[in-house]
C-alpha cells in the first residue's frame, strides 16, 4: 500500500492532483499539505495538515508518523513573483526540493515528483519544437532554479538511488484554483474576466506564443509518469511535455466564438520579457517513448471547458 504526501497542496496543481490521487489511492492514503489552508475540497476530503517544507524536523516527522512512501512536491515561488524577491524565491525553491531529496535518500522513499517547467530553457535555447537536450541559459531566477534543480534530481538518482520523477510543465490552464503568480497565469485570467465582464487586459503582446497544457492532461501525464516503470525511464533530470501552442490573440479569437462580445487589450508588463525567452513549441518525442506520453485537449475542447466551468463557479449558466 502506498502512502502519499502532496505538499503544495493548495496551489493551482495542487488542488487537481489531491482529488485525483484521492480518487486512484483512497483518501485515507493521500496526505495533502501546505502552508495555507486548501479548499474545502481538499481538507474535507481526505487528511489535510498545514505543513511548511522548509521546516526539516516538520517534514520528517510528519513522514516518519504516516510511513509515507510517495512525495509529490509543488512547494515553489513561480516566475512572475520570483522576480520580485529573486534572493528569497531562490532559498525557498531550492530548500524545498532539497529537504525532499535529502530525506527521500535518509527515509527511503519509493519515489518522489518534482515538477520543473519551460523556464529551464532561455534566450540561447532553439524557439520552436525545443529538445529535450539543447542549450540552456535560464534568465529568470526560477529559471535558474528549476535548472539546478534538475541537476539536483539526476545527482540523487545517479548517486543515492533516489527514484526522482519530473516533468518540465509548459503553462498550466485549470478551474479549480487561480494561477499562482507565474508568467503564463493570463491564459488562466482571461476565462475569468470573459467571464466576468467580457473584457480582459493581457499583460503580454498579442502574438506572444508560448506551449500551454490543459490541467486534464497534466494530471494524467504525472501520474502517468509516477506509474511508469522506472527500467524505461532514460532521463532523472526532467522530461519535456509539450501540451499545445498558442499566443494570447488566438486564445482570444477562441473565446469570442462563445462570448462573441469579449474584448482584448494588451499593456505588457515585466512578464514579457520572461516570455520572449522562453520555447514557442516542445519536442516531447522522448516522453512519448518512455512512457507513453498523450494528450486529449486542445484549445478548442479546452477553451469549451474552462468557460463552462468558470461560469458554473459565478453562476452565470
Ligand atoms: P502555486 O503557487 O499555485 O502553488 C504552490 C503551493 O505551494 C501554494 O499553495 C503555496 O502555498 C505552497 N507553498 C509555498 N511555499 C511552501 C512551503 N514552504 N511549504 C509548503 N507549501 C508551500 O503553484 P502551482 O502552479 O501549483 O505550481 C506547482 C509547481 O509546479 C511549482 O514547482 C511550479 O514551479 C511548477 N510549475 C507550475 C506551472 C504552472 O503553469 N502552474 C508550470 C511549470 C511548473
Ligand atoms: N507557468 C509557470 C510560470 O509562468 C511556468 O513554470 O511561472
Amino acid at each position: 500500500m502506498e502512502n502519499i504526501l502532496i505538499i503544495g497542496a493548495a496551489g493551482q496543481i495542487g488542488s487537481d492532483l489531491t482529488i485525483e490521487l484521492r480518487k486512484r489511492y483512497g483518501a485515507a492514503n493521500v496526505f495533502a499539505t501546505d502552508l495555507k489552508i486548501a479548499s474545502k475540497e481538499i481538507t474535507k476530503g481526505g487528511p489535510f495538515e498545514v505543513l511548511d517544507v522548509l521546516d526539516d524536523k516538520r517534514f520528517i516527522h510528519f513522514v516518519i508518523r504516516h510511513k509515507i512512501t510517495q512525495i509529490y512536491n509543488l512547494a515553489a515561488v513561480l516566475s512572475g513573483n520570483a522576480e520580485k524577491l529573486p534572493l528569497q524565491a531562490w532559498n525557498i525553491n531550492m530548500t524545498a526540493l532539497l529537504n525532499m531529496l535529502d530525506l527521500a535518500k535518509e527515509v527511503g522513499i519509493h519515489k518522489v515528483f518534482w515538477p520543473s517547467s519551460i523556464a529551464v530553457f532561455g534566450p540561447t535555447t532553439p524557439i520552436k519544437n525545443t529538445p529535450q537536450l539543447t542549450v540552456m541559459e535560464p534568465s529568470t531566477v526560477y529559471g535558474i532554479s528549476k535548472q539546478a534543480g534538475e541537476r539536483w534530481c539526476e545527482y540523487y538518482h545517479n548517486r543515492y538511488g533516489v527514484d526522482v520523477r519530473s516533468i518540465r510543465y509548459p503553462g498550466l490552464i485549470s478551474y479549480k484554483t487561480e494561477a499562482g503568480g507565474g508568467t503564463t497565469d493570463y491564459a488562466v485570467e482571461i476565462f475569468y474576466e470573459a467571464i466576468k465582464s467580457k473584457k480582459y487586459e493581457c499583460f503580454l503582446k498579442e502574438d506572444t506564443t508560448l506551449p500551454m497544457m490543459f490541467m486534464h492532461d497534466a494530471i494524467k501525464a504525472t501520474i502517468d509518469l509516477m506509474e511508469a516503470d522506472a527500467a524505461k525511464l532514460s532521463v532523472h533530470s526532467s522530461y519535456n511535455v509539450g501540451g499545445i501552442s498558442f499566443n494570447p490573440k488566438e486564445l482570444a479569437n477562441e473565446i469570442k466564438k462563445h462570448i462573441p462580445e469579449f474584448k482584448i487589450t494588451y499593456k505588457p508588463d515585466f512578464r514579457q520579457a520572461i516570455a520572449e525567452s522562453w520555447p514557442q513549441s516542445i519536442d516531447d518525442s522522448i516522453a512519448c517513448k518512455d512512457w507513453n506520453l498523450k494528450n486529449a485537449y486542445n484549445l478548442s475542447s479546452m477553451t469549451k471547458i474552462m468557460l463552462d466551468e468558470i461560469a458554473k463557479k459565478f453562476n452565470t449558466v
